[in-house]
């Protein structure tokens, strides 16, 4: 099923996933909070990423390096120069636009440009540009001519069409700017000082911490090429327009990896190397190939230290949108360090008696925006019958056992029967050593079940009298099939160790 932003945002704030920041102030708008269980999913994301990315593997080492540098590392790695997105306003109603994400339409009839369409903002990308051009053509169909309509953004407007744009804000033409660059990094002052020599900033990307400790984690000996260095932690950035819930804010965590590779390795290989990997991790936490897509920037669009970026692209409910960024980004970052430091980050090569600065291939994807497709992905409403026959509906979230947030409830049928709640007591002690465990005792089984679906717990256990009085066992329910069976405390601590890694 299709779920829209608002019932998720409903359910995150109903269940104690995500609370807007400083909500009792008003909130606080592209920052937010997790709560209770959204700190659990996003933990076991975050874990899930760390383990398969570098516990597990012989080739890549984790690091966590400070959320401020020293000033020069964003000079010399070009954040200061151009970390930047074109910014536009609409001098009426001093609403901000971000220019690449403000599309407008030429109407041209007979080769002759007769109008312009009102800007349409819009996070989609350019494919679905034309689509756009379509409906505001739709919707200013001028006089039944049928008029050819030429869709672009704000960044490819010439200077005389935009005094001729009709601002989204108002309607009027000849409110919007000229786009000029507005720099995305948050500014901050080190020390007791307030002046310009104590200006820093917070990180907008993990990575930079990677390539400064390059020679640190090279020289403490454990790794050779290839390599890579792995981090997680917070980045911020001024957006302009934060938007779609957690999907874009100004306060996000990355998971990025730089996998530094020889000067001579083909490079374009291990690219798609690591583009299958990435992909195939994601479905390994749940995410459906079908909602899965790749786009290859072009050329004349990439990132300032780019040579080649591919991008997993997932469905959200508001389009199809950049989940995981797979960059080459060539030696830029080293040598640009080296230069900047006079220090050179380099190699000895054996095989050639010769010092080179590796190339590097650099997968970075923001655990936020998983945790977004993972709950857009795993919502579902359904028609189910109640002991009594009765349609009522369930909402589930049908997350991977390797994330939910709550692995196993343990649920006595009755919490007035000392025996059962004993029992259910010991279970659950002896479970939540390992696992995140849930107890309930409170109501009837059927709707302790329902409170379990709709956070996604892919497994109840019911101790009843049969597992007092009988052989100890007791009732598996399971979450997506709804089917029960009966279980060995021994057998549910082996279903677990095969599904949760
Ligand atoms: N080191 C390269 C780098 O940072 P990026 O494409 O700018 O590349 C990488 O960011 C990933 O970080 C994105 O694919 C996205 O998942 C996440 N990300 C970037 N900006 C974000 C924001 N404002 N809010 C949430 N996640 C964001």
């Amino acid at each position: 099923t299709d779920v829209s932003m608002e019932t998720l945002v409903a359910l995150c704030k109903r269940r104690g996933f995500i609370f807007q920041s400083s909500e009792i102030y008003g909130g606080f708008n592209g920052f937010f909070d997790y709560g209770p269980l959204g700190v659990e999913l996003k933990k076991n994301i975050r874990d899930c990423w760390w383990n398969d990315m570098v516990r597990r593997r012989d080739d890549v080492v984790g690091i966590e390096t400070s959320i401020i540098m020293h000033p020069k590392v964003w000079e010399a790695s070009g954040h200061v120069a151009g970390f930047t997105d074109p910014l536009v306003d609409c001098k009426t109603s001093k609403q901000r636009y971000r220019a690449d994400q403000l599309f407008f339409a030429a109407v041209i009839v007979d080769g002759a440009t007769v109008g312009y369409v009102s800007a349409l903002e819009s996070e989609n990308t350019a494919g679905e540009l034309q689509a756009a051009a379509e409906t505001l053509k739709r919707k200013k169909a001028i006089q039944g001519q049928l008029a050819a309509v030429v869709a672009k953004d704000m960044t490819e407007a010439a200077p005389d069409e935009i005094a001729l744009i009709p601002s989204p804000a108002t309607g009027e033409p000849g409110s919007l700017t000229a786009p000029r660059s507005f720099n995305m990094m948050f500014q901050t002052n080190v020390g007791a000082m307030t002046d310009a020599s104590s200006v820093a900033y917070l990180r907008p990307e993990t990575a930079q911490g990677m390539f400064v400790d390059f020679k640190n984690v090279v020289d403490t000996g454990r790794v050779k090429l290839p390599f890579g260095i792995a981090q997680i932690g917070k980045s911020f950035r001024n957006e302009i327009t934060p938007r779609n819930f957690i999907f874009r804010s100004r306060e996000f965590e990355q998971m990025e990896m730089e996998y530094f590779i020889h000067e001579d390795a083909d490079w374009a290989t291990c690219h798609q190397e690591w583009i299958a990997w990435c992909r195939d991790w994601l479905l390994s936490i749940g995410l459906p190939d079908s909602h899965l897509s790749l786009y290859t920037h072009p050329k004349e669009k990439l990132s300032f230290y780019s040579r080649g970026t591919v991008d997993i692209m997932f469905k959200y409910p508001f389009g199809v949108q950049e989940l995981w960024g797979i960059a080459a980004r060539g030696n830029y970052d080293l040598t640009q360090h080296a230069n900047a430091s006079g220090k050179p980050q380099e190699i000895f090569d054996e095989a050639t008696k010769k010092k080179f600065v590796p190339h590097v291939i650099e997968p970075a994807v923001g655990t936020d925006r998983i945790f977004l497709a993972v709950l857009c992905a795993a919502y579902a409403e359904e028609d189910v019958k109640d002991d009594k026959g009765n349609v009522e509906k369930r909402t589930v979230l049908r997350l991977s056992p390797r994330i939910a947030p709550v692995k196993v409830a343990v649920l006595p049928l009755l919490k007035n029967k000392e025996a059962l709640v004993g029992r259910a007591k010991e279970l659950y002690t002896k479970l939540k050593r390992r696992y995140a465990a849930f107890y309930d005792e409170g109501g009837a089984i059927g709707r302790r079940y329902r409170r379990q679906d709709e956070i996604g717990t892919p497994w109840c256990v019911t101790i009843d009298f049969d597992t007092i009085e009988k052989d100890g066992s007791f009732t598996l329910r399971e979450r997506d099939s709804m089917t029960q069976k009966r279980i060995q405390e021994a057998d549910l601590f082996a279903l677990l160790e095969e599904q949760v890694y």
